[in-house]
This record gives C-alpha cells, structure tokens and sequence, in this order.
C-alpha cells in the first residue's frame, strides 16, 4: 500500500483542528510520497503558531490565501461539517485535490455538486473515513466472502462516546451539522452498507435530543436491506467508549473491537463458528497514513479511491433519511 515515487504530493491545510494535531500532521508528515507543505488558520498567530510547532514551511492567516498558493496540490479539509461544502468547491475550483473529513457534506445534493465540481476541474475528491484504510478490514472482508459465517444478515454497531467539549464546539450546534449521528453515526451506517454492499431501503430511528440544542445525544438507527438484511447503529455522545463492529450470519459471526479507532492499538477479528472461536491479531497501525497514502496514488493516477462518489452519496443519503425521521418527530 505504501507509494514509493520520488515525486511527493505538497500538501496543505484549511484550519487548525483538533482532529489535524492529533492524527493528520502526524500522518502527512510520515506518509511516504507526501510533504506538508502549510497550514491556514482564520488566525494568522494561531497559524504562524502550529507552522513553527509542526515545522511546516508555510502558513497562512486564510483559506483563500493557502488555496492561492500555486505550489499546494492537495488542501485536507477538517473544518466544521456544515463547512465541507464551502470549502470543497473553493479548493476544488482552485485547483486541489481535496480530502476532506467525514460527513462530507450535509446533504446528498452537496455531496453530488461537490463529485461534478471535481470532475468538471479534473480533480480527485475522497472523503476520510480512515478505518476503511485499516487492514483488518480487508481481511475481515476476505473471511465474509469465503463464506466463513455464511451469508451476512445482521450488522451491529455502535460508535459512542462521552462528548464533553466545550459548549461553543460545533458539535453543539444543529446548523453546523453537529450530533452524535453525523458525528459518530456516519461510520456505522457507513460500515453496514460496505458489508451489505447495498444501500437500506428503509431507516427507523430513536433519538435522544438535547434540550437546549437540538441536536441529538443519542440516536440508534434500524436499518432495512434487501432480503431481509438488517442492521441495528447506535451513536452517541453520552456513553462509555464504543467502537464496535459484529457481523452475524448462519453459520457465524464476526468481531471487531475498536473498529473505527484502532489507530495505536493491537486489533483483533474474533470469529465464532458454531462453538469455536478463532482469533486473527493485527499490530498497530496508521490508518490516517494509510489513507493520505492512498490518496497520493488516487493523485497520481496509480489506483482509484477506496472511497468513491457511489458510497459518499449513499451514506450522505442514508443520514439525511435517518435526520428527516428524528427531525419529523
Ligand atoms: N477522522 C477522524 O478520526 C475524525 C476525528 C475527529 C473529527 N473528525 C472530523 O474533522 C472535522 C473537524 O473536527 P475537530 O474536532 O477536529 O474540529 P475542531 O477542533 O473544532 O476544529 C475545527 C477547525 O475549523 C476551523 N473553523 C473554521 N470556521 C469555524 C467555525 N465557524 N467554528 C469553529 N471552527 C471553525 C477552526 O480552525 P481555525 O480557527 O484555525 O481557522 C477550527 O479549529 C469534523 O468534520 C469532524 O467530523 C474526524
């Protein structure tokens, strides 16, 4: 998976996240075939700040002046959800490549005139569920085909969390797209769809709102698929850690702690078959390296997006149900 090419992508940023201190500075800095290249900040201070902690060559006190710059290829994109939109179009009229961070967009009608917008300036748009990039992923996807629990027909997931950031953090906010389940729901309904390899034909939900925001704490959605596949998600920002993953079929199950955050830790698939358990280990690794890996090839021409229009839209598709039957209630 690593793209060996004396040839780097030069990278840039749209804003000081948390998610960029944490995972992606990291990552593009370790990423074979990619140099970081600068950040922008609605501060230039604060932006001036994390060049010189991160030692990036540049830095820039707006996004417009870091999509201005001629020498950046490809912007990532870790801003507010309701944000992607914007920010996406203008990088891609600019001329970047844009990963950008999950949800992609609000709506599935953003998230097709972002894919046109891509194509009309021939450019690579990828959204950044990094768990998809983990190779345990891979095997687990090897070990449902090879039909070791039969055929798949009930998904459970459930990412949750106890959220306890500051009050002005956008997650708080219903038109900065905030909630557990753009947040947090996004990858499970994401990850039943990739094992399904469908997209469900009816959602109900359950939803905990916040009485003073509106957004919802806690939703847990059922999913319909095709003959007769379920899938039963739970989000939240007010449970203890989940992050889990059970594929269940005749003859089996699949599971996967730390699905979708197994960045630093040993992972494991645990497989049950009938009375017996087989366990397959994985050391830790990198998915965010990972993916921005995969990126630069998708950059390069050498291999298509993990992630494509298809799957974006769909799950898009999928939350804007799920928010619709929260919202109608
Ligand atoms: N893949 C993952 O593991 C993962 C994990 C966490 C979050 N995420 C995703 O990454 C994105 C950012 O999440 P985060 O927790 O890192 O966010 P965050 O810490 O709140 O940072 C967002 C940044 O956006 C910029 N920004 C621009 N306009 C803003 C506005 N009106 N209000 C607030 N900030 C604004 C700010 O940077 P400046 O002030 O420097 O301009 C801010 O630091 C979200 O889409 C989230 O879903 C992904």
């Amino acid at each position: 998976m690593t793209w060996k090419s004396s040839e780097k992508i030069r990278w840039g940023i749209l804003g000081c996240a948390a998610i960029a201190e944490k995972s992606l500075i990291p990552a593009l800095k370790n990423a074979s075939g990619t140099e970081l290249l600068a950040i922008a900040s609605r501060s230039a201070t604060k932006a001036r700040d994390w060049a010189e902690k991160f030692s990036l060559p540049k830095s820039y006190g707006s996004y417009e002046d870091l999509l201005a710059d001629k020498e950046i290829e490809a912007v990532y994109i870790p801003l507010p959800n309701h944000l992607h939109f914007e920010w996406t179009i203008k990088a891609l009229r600019a001329g970047k490549h844009v990963l950008c961070e999950k949800p992609l967009a609000l709506t599935a009608s953003q998230v097709m005139e972002m894919f046109d917008e891509a194509r009309a300036n021939k450019r690579q748009l990828m959204e950044a569920f990094m768990y998809r990039f983990h190779p345990r992923l891979a095997k687990a996807t090897e070990l449902l085909e090879s039909g070791a629990i039969g055929e798949s027909r009930l998904v459970q997931s459930a990412f949750t969390f106890v959220f306890n950031r500051e009050r002005d953090n956008y997650r708080w906010a219903p038109q900065m797209g905030g909630g557990a389940l753009y947040d947090v729901g996004c990858y499970t309904v994401n990850v039943a769809r990739l094992v399904f390899k469908a997209e469900p034909l009816e959602i109900r939900t359950a939803s905990h709102l916040d009485e003073r925001t509106g957004i919802d704490l806690t939703t847990s959605l059922l999913c319909q698929f095709s003959d007769s596949r379920h899938s039963l998600l739970a989000s939240s920002f007010e449970l203890e850690f989940q992050s889990s993953l059970k594929i269940s079929g005749r003859e089996g199950s699949l599971f996967l702690n730390r699905v979708f955050s197994a960045k630093d830790s040993p992972t494991e698939i645990i497989l049950r078959q009938g009375e017996k358990l087989t366990s397959f280990n994985f050391p830790p690794v990198d998915q965010y390296q990972l993916m921005v890996e995969h990126f630069g090839q998708v950059v390069s021409g050498q291999v298509s997006p993990l992630i494509d229009f298809h799957d974006s839209f769909g799950n898009a598709l999928a939350l804007e149900k799920a928010l619709k039957s929260i919202r109608s209630r």
